[in-house]
């Protein structure tokens, strides 16, 4: 019998200068380095077409839902590419039916691209947005199993909130819904390839992420998975592509009544993003070769040594237990001090700060002298 070997930090893949400390994936990413090559290589092939390849509209883009099926135990058909959770969302908000009385979920201050469309949805139809109350001590599930019953419709929620990653137990909620009858929606942005998740376990009728945090991708790539039950849906728009034999230039003015199988109707229009994709394919091939469930495990030692060092400068984090791998917020007992992000970007430390807390959100390029380094100005700061 052989064990893994353990898992350990992946800065050199990544172009970080060795006196900056980032801790802010929740915002937004480096790409790894072999990916912004790829990349480059693909904006260098438009600078003249004409002696270039003829790119290829169907495979990469193929792929690329094949990886994200694979990081969630899906089909590769049940996924379509989008360029934002909001499109994604507006996908699910127009195939869910809702009755007027009929309850939506949501949390407190859930991020607005998975609230506005709910809103909207609510006032078309008389139903109404319920909105989950923050909890004191970063238990959401609790809230969430309180609020769904008989009049629930939607339920749309995260595995982490954005704000200061406390976790959700989807596999609960999930069960909670199908009881009820309720269609569950998911916004994974902030945790999906640092969190394990699987459709298997959860059964959403839609899950929505955005590339450019967690899974290492570029802005304005995307995905969505539909559950099988949802495939027969209408999509937002009727581009060529996403009609059964559009690989055959020669016949595309044979106009085809049929979509593509599966979740293929629902691919937003240019789906094969020449200069993108060569960027996630590289991003989602890297995490699911080091594992979601291996990367997550290492993260943890990370915000757990956070929270120790928060503690014993007097600031709140939420339980462990409701805490998730990635993300943690460190709230402080009065206002976050004057200045504090400015002051640690001088110093090269990057953080964001969210109402009256400290975000820290590190990923894979980071290890234990990077939150040392972290606190030893925050000390020196408060
Ligand atoms: C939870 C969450 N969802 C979605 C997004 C991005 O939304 P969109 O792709 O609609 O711009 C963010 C960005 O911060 C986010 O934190």
């Amino acid at each position: 019998m052989h064990s893994q070997p353990a898992f350990t930090c992946k800065r050199h893949l990544f172009d970080i200068p060795a006196d900056v400390t980032y801790l802010n994936a929740a915002y937004m990413t480096p790409i790894l380095a072999e990916a912004a090559q790829a990349g480059a290589q693909a904006v260098a092939g438009k600078l003249q077409p004409w002696n270039t390849a003829v790119p290829d509209f169907f495979d990469p883009p193929q792929r690329a839902c094949a990886l994200m099926a694979e990081m969630i135990g899906a089909a590769a058909d049940d996924i379509a590419l989008i360029p934002a959770v909001s499109y994604g969302m507006a996908i699910a908000a127009r195939n869910l039916p809702v009755a007027a009385g009929q309850k939506i979920i949501v949390l407190a201050d859930q991020f607005p691209s998975n609230v506005y469309p709910w809103q909207q949805l609510a006032r078309g139809c008389g139903a109404e947005v319920i909105t989950v109350a923050r909890p004191d001590n970063g238990d959401w599930t609790m809230g969430l199993m309180a609020a769904i019953d008989q009049d629930t419709a939607i339920v749309a929620c995260p595995q982490a909130h954005w704000t200061d990653g406390s976790k959700v137990d989807l596999v609960r909620v999930g069960e909670a819904c199908r009881k009820y009858g309720a269609a569950l929606v998911l916004d994974l942005t902030q945790s999906l390839g640092v969190m394990p998740f699987s459709v298997r376990d959860v059964d959403p009728d839609f899950m929505i992420v955005a590339s450019y945090k967690w899974l290492l991708g570029p802005y304005s790539y995307g995905f969505i998975y539909v559950a099988p039950r949802h495939q027969g849906g209408v999509p937002l728009e009727e581009g060529w592509i996403s009609r059964r034999g559009s690989d055959n230039f020669a016949r595309l003015v044979d106009y085809q009544p049929d979509y593509l199988p599966g979740a293929g109707r629902f691919n937003v229009g240019e789906r094969s993003n020449f200069m993108l994709t060569p960027i996630i394919l590289h991003a989602l091939e890297t995490l699911n070769d080091w594992g979601v469930a291996a990367i997550a495990d290492y993260l943890a030692t990370l915000t757990d040594r956070m929270a120790d060092r928060a503690a014993s400068l007097g600031m709140r984090v939420a339980d462990k237990a409701h805490r998730s791998p990635h993300l943690i917020g460190l709230t402080f007992r009065g206002a976050v001090p004057e200045g504090l992000t400015a002051s640690l970007a001088a110093q090269k430390i990057y953080v964001s700060v969210r109402g009256n807390s400290i975000r820290l959100s590190p990923h894979v390029y980071n290890e234990a002298g990077d939150v040392d380094r972290l606190f030893s100005a925050l000390g020196k700061l408060i």
